[in-house]
């Protein structure tokens, strides 16, 4: 006798269970970073414990963000600079200023400066600094022209859509590796030809498949 679902539909019917399994445990710890005290949208600009300005440094002074955000191109993590890195200058430059009156405090004791996160993803998410820098992501194109503001703020949605709308066509965001913390590059001709070369040259292909994120 014939069975009334062929073989293959109980494969199917497993895929689909683990879909909606993952689907489900995505969805509640997402119900759950909803109502997250700390949770970050567009706009988000939280009060620094000091008022150190990406504007004086990467723009006027012209420091490349690579100086102090140094494990952005082999580390999942973008991280915030160690005291020490500040205190390259400022053992030298205002050294009576009150403004870094913490910023020597903490250098004096060890302890480093409390910086509030201004950018987090939920924790079912998985992302990679080094993986989109490598890859020649630039970091204006995901947070903006920070050389340009005196406090950091959030200017992209960072959620699911938002991921994928590059995902899926990431060749106008592709750039020179080099150029990827020069904020004001101004491609001269089409991005997305440029960017086209750069992906085959590299094999370059963003997962868009669920598990490529959620891990
Ligand atoms: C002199 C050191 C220094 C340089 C240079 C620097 N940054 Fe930062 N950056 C910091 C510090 C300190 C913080 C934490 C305080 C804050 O958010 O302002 C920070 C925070 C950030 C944040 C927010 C992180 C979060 O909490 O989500 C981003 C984004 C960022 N930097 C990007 C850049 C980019 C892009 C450049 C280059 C154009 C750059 N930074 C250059 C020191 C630096
Ligand atoms: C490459 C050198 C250099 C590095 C590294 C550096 N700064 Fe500065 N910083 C300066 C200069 C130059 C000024 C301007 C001083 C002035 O105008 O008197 C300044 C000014 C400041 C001021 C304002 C001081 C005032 O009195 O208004 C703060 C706050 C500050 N820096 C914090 C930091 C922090 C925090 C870090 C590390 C994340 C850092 N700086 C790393 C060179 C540096
Ligand atoms: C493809 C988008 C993208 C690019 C490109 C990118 N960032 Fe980020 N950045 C993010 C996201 C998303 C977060 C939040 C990560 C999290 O919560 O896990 C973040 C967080 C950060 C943080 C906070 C610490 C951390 O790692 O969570 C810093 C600092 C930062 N980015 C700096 C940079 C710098 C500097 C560059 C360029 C060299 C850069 N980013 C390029 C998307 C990006
Ligand atoms: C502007 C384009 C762009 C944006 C925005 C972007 N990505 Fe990517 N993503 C890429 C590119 C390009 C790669 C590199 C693919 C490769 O090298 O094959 C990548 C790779 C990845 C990888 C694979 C990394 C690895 O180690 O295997 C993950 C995971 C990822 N992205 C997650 C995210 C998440 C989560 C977001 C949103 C918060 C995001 N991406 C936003 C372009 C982007
Ligand atoms: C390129 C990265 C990426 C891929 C691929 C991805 N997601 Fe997500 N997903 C995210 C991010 C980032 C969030 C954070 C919440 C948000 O959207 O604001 C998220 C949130 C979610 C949520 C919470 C509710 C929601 O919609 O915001 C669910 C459920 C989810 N993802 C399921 C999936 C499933 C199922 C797939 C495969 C079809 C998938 N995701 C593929 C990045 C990704």
């Amino acid at each position: 006798m014939n069975p009334i679902f062929p073989r293959s539909a109980d494969k199917i019917l497993r895929a689909s269970l683990v879909a909606v399994l993952l689907a489900l445990a995505v969805g509640i710890s997402f119900a759950t970073w909803l109502f997250h005290p700390n949770r970050t949208e567009v706009g988000y600009a939280p009060k620094q414990p000091v008022a150190y300005s990406h504007k004086l440094h990467a723009g006027d002074l012209g420091m490349d963000c690579r100086y102090c955000h140094y494990t952005v191109e082999f580390a999942a993590v973008a991280a915030p600079p160690p005291t020490e890195i500040c205190m390259n200058c400022h053992k030298q430059v205002g050294v009576n200023s009150a403004a870094l009156a913490p910023v020597r405090e903490s250098y004096a004791k060890g302890t480093p400066i409390p910086w509030v996160r201004v950018h987090r993803l939920p924790d079912f998410v998985y992302f990679n600094h080094s993986a989109h820098v490598n890859a020649g992501v630039s970091c204006v194109t995901c947070h903006g022209r920070v050389d340009q503001m005196i406090e950091v703020k959030q200017v992209e949605p960072l959620h699911m859509a938002w991921c994928l709308d590059c995902h899926r066509n990431p060749a106008p965001k592709i750039r020179p590796v080099e150029l990827v913390t020069k904020m004001d590059w101004m491609p001269d001709r089409d991005p997305a030809e440029i960017g086209k070369e750069i992906i085959q040259a590299k094999g370059i292909s963003p997962p868009t498949d669920c598990s490529g994120c959620h891990r």
